[in-house]
């Protein structure tokens, strides 16, 4: 557990050194509708069919937010969670790491 938040960690601070320069290139909010929003809806809050069916997080709620840091977004992006597969094959370090900051943009007050 603790390798793999360690690991995850390592990953987000590479992941960081990778994206910088190159970030321009990569569109995270296409990316999020592309492939998020079917379950976690245009504005994050998974209040579609599907996220409800498959109780998706609300990536909008404040306290989720808070509690969960950069690192274990881009861990669930990889590994996925629950009923959410993972991207670590299907997505770049690079767009991972821009959804990540994508999903940070859906914070409700
Ligand atoms: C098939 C539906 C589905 C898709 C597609 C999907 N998710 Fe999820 N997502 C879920 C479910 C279900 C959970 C699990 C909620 C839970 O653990 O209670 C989840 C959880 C999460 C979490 C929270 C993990 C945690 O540790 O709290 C994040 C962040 C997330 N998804 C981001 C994304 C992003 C970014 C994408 C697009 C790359 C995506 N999801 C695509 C269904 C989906």
């Amino acid at each position: 557990m603790c390798n793999r938040i360690a690991r995850a960690g390592l990953l987000a601070s590479l992941a960081l050194l990778a994206t910088a320069p190159a970030q321009a290139q990569v569109d995270g909010p296409a990316l999020y509708q592309q492939h998020c929003a079917k379950c976690h809806g245009d504005d994050g809050r998974a209040s579609n069919m599907r996220g409800r069916l498959l109780f998706a997080q609300d990536l909008g709620d404040a306290k989720w937010q808070e509690h969960t840091s950069d690192a274990q977004i881009l861990a669930a992006i990889r590994n996925g969670a629950r009923m959410m597969s993972g991207y670590a094959s299907k997505l770049n370090l690079e767009q991972q790491q821009a959804l990540v900051q994508v999903v940070r943009g859906l914070r409700q007050p």
